[in-house]
């Protein structure tokens, strides 16, 4: 993997009152996004998401600071043709059909004719909308017309896709069926970037994630490090064993739950060892589950500024954010 897009110390500053008076600043940010990754953009509203992906499409410009795409270049002009973007609530004209919206997309990056036709043909079938190409955007659901706004965004066949919010205000199935294309991108090959607020959705598709707070990043993490790195405890389910029997071998807190007895063992139990004592004594166990902390679990803690678990690993290439919110309550 290398990198594809690189914001090296980049602020930016916004006032927007007559007075000039300093309202909102994002950064310093330093953050990479790796070829092939899917990135989640993580934090609250108002955190400042949308305003980064405004600086990487080069609609708005760093006050300090750069931005590098793909092979050390800062011109955001070329970058453009390999990246696809879909704003956050994109608006589209509602009396075109999906099919004459996605040829007017591809008309601005210069596709014609049969180029155009078959293009518009296969971004219609991989969203599943080819029941739906001509019927007019008026008549599409929220889901529909978020289906759509990929496909657009994915018309000059980008090898960048950046979605701000693309999960939001969808229903469950809508949700799960944004993911599954988010998923799928990144199996053609592509890197995508997103902004999220949703952490479930984040947790289930992306690579790694950047939290951000107050226009600060406070931690940027690997997802299974965050995930499956950080077993809690292990419960283990047992069927026929007493639990004063248990209590005694002393591997950990002993319960019973729904005619079972469970045995909480801490995170550094040698297992191993565990479950052949309590097999030796004809036990029998039923289930072993490792406990983790959920993404939200690790999200609230870093908002909160307290002591989140070090990540381990901080991923290819990027620098560990330590800062927490607190730094920032200007
Ligand atoms: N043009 C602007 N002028 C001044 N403040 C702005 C402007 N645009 C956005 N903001 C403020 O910047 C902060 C971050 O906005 P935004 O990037 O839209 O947040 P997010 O996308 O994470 O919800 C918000 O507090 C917002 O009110
Ligand atoms: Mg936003």
């Amino acid at each position: 993997m290398n990198e594809i897009l690189r914001f090296e110390g980049t602020t930016k500053v916004l006032r927007s009152d007559l007075a000039g008076r300093h309202l909102y600043t994002l950064g310093p940010l330093d953050l990479e996004v790796m070829r092939g990754e899917i990135f989640g953009y993580l934090g609250p509203n108002g955190a400042g998401k949308t305003i980064t992906i405004k600086l990487m499409m080069g609609l708005l410009r760093p006050t300090s600071g750069r931005i590098v795409y793909f092979d050390g270049s800062t011109r955001i002009q070329k970058a453009r043709q390999k990246l696809g973007f879909l704003p956050e609530q994109p608006y589209f004209y509602q009396h075109l059909t999906a099919r004459e919206l996605l040829a007017f997309y591809g008309h601005l990056f210069g596709l014609r004719n049969a180029a155009l036709s078959s293009r518009v043909t296969s971004l219609v079938r991989l969203v599943g909308l080819d029941e739906h190409a001509n019927t007019r955007l008026s008549k599409f659901s929220k889901g529909m017309l978020q289906r759509i706004g990929l496909a657009q965004a994915l018309i000059n066949n980008p090898d960048v896709v950046i979605l701000d919010e693309p999960l939001s205000g969808l229903d469950p199935i809508g949700r799960s069926e944004i993911r599954d294309l988010i998923v799928k991108l990144k199996g053609e090959g592509r890197t995508v970037f997103f902004s999220s607020h949703i952490l479930q959705d984040v947790e289930m598709i992306c690579d790694r994630v950047a939290i951000l707070a107050n226009g600060k990043i406070l931690r940027m993490a690997v997802v299974p490090d965050v995930l499956y790195g950080s077993v809690t405890s292990y419960e283990v389910l047992t069927s026929n064993a007493p639990p004063n029997l248990i209590r005694k071998l002393n591997l950990g807190m002993v319960s019973a739950r729904g005619g079972k007895t469970v045995i909480t063992m801490p995170p550094d139990s040698d297992l191993n060892t565990s479950l052949k004592r309590l097999i030796a004594m004809g036990v029998s166990i039923e289930a072993v589950n490792p406990l983790r902390q959920t993404l939200e679990d690790y999200f609230m803690r870093e908002l909160k500024g307290g002591e989140g678990p070090a990540v381990k690993t901080p991923g290819p290439g990027h620098r560990m954010f330590a800062g927490t919110s607190k730094e920032n309550g200007s």
